[in-house]
């Protein structure tokens, strides 16, 4: 199968292209536009370690002649490429509409006019947030209500694919899951923004008040179920991927202070986001009937395998770090000590 990879580059794309070049038959193609997300070391090695298996092509998703081409040139499309960090889309947000939506109809399009696989990769975000005491979670039947830039981006990307499945024949699939984590995560992002910071010597950073609830996954987990809807799935058909792993950011951040031996309350609030939704939960049985399960089942192990990937690899998020701080000190400030009246 020769597989063309949008995105490759980035958190989840290059954790897919590792993963299915060591475990499925298949060439790859990654375009990618190599941008701030995108880290090259992420593929490094890759075209010596599969020689004839591997590609790079360096290029946006709104370039049409070469989606065009690169499409033709293939079997199936996972369209990993967007926009994906919610606080860069409060300072840009024609940025994510132009990619994540504009290049996404583009991706469709040459699919269509080659009669090629696409399978679409889309986020929870898009239906908005759940009230903390809501006993439902999200399904493939719940309605679109996203709240920021870019959950809209996304959310507009999914009707899309869904207009060019019902009105031009593509033959493709959606998957939406839930919050990611893994090596090769951009500092800019929950997660390794406090494993890099305790790494560094600098405290946590708590949005608010810190009980906001995101439900994690492990990026393979994420990845085994994308190749699973790839090989099974139904044509046409939303699949929800997410492995109950709902946690307060506050929690999070208790379990990284452990990991690394670091006093509990040694952690900082920060201005909270603008329109910081409250909570995200995926009902993943859509994706169980397939046959699929997660295996990262102990999210505590996980991340501390994740923090021995960014202790062994501090040349890999060394200079992304210092850019995304410089971001956020634009905008950011310490609101409260960890422990103290504004939160845990
Ligand atoms: P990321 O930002 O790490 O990677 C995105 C990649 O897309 C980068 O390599 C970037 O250079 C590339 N890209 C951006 N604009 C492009 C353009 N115009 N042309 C070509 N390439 C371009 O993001 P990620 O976390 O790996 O997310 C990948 C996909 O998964 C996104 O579609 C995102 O919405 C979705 N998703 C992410 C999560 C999560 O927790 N990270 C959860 C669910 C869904
Ligand atoms: P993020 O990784 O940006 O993912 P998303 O917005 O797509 O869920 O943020 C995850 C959660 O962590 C979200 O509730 C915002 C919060 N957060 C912090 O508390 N501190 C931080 O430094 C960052 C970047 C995020």
């Amino acid at each position: 199968m020769r597989l063309l990879v949008t995105g490759g580059a980035g958190f989840i794309g290059s954790n897919f292209v590792h993963r299915s070049l060591a475990q499925h038959d298949c060439t790859i193609t990654v375009l990618d536009i190599m941008g701030y997300a995108a880290n090259p070391q992420s593929l490094a090695g890759l075209a010596d370690n599969y020689p004839s298996r591997f590609d790079l092509v360096v290029g946006d998703i709104c370039d049409k002649p070469l989606v065009d081409k690169l499409v033709a040139e293939h079997d199936v499309v996972v369209h990993f490429a967007a926009e994906s960090h919610n606080d860069q889309s409060l300072r840009d947000p024609l940025r994510f509409a132009t990619t994540n939506v504009l290049g996404t109809i583009g991706v469709c399009e040459a699919a269509v006019r080659h009669s090629k696989r696409l399978h679409h990769i889309s986020t929870d975000e898009v239906f908005g947030d759940l009230a903390f005491d809501d006993p439902h979670k999200f399904t493939p039947d719940t309605c679109y209500r996203p709240s920021s830039p870019y959950s809209a981006s996304k959310a507009s990307a999914d009707h899309f694919v869904r207009a060019y499945i019902r009105s031009f024949g593509l033959a493709a699939t959606i998957s939406n899951c839930s919050n990611n984590y893994g090596p090769r995560q951009h500092p800019e992002k929950f997660i390794p923004r406090q494993i890099t910071a305790l790494l560094s010597g600098q405290q946590p950073r708590l949005y608010g008040s810190g009980q906001h609830v995101r439900d994690w996954i492990h990026v393979d987990d994420h990845n085994d179920a994308v190749w699973k809807i790839i090989e099974s799935g139904q044509l046409g058909e939303t699949y929800l991927i997410g492995a109950d792993g709902e946690h307060t950011n506050a929690q999070v951040i208790a379990y990284l202070l452990e990991i690394v031996g670091a006093d509990p309350h040694d952690y900082v609030h920060v201005t909270d986001r603008a329109g910081h939704d409250r909570r995200y939960a995926i009902d993943a049985s859509s994706t169980l009937a397939l046959g699929w399960e997660p295996q990262h089942r102990d999210f505590r192990a996980g991340l501390a395998e994740t923090v021995a990937w960014y202790r062994e690899n501090p040349q890999w998020w060394a200079n992304s770090r210092q850019q995304a701080e410089a971001f956020y000190q634009q905008s950011e400030t310490i609101t409260g000590n960890g422990g103290d009246a504004t939160g845990s």
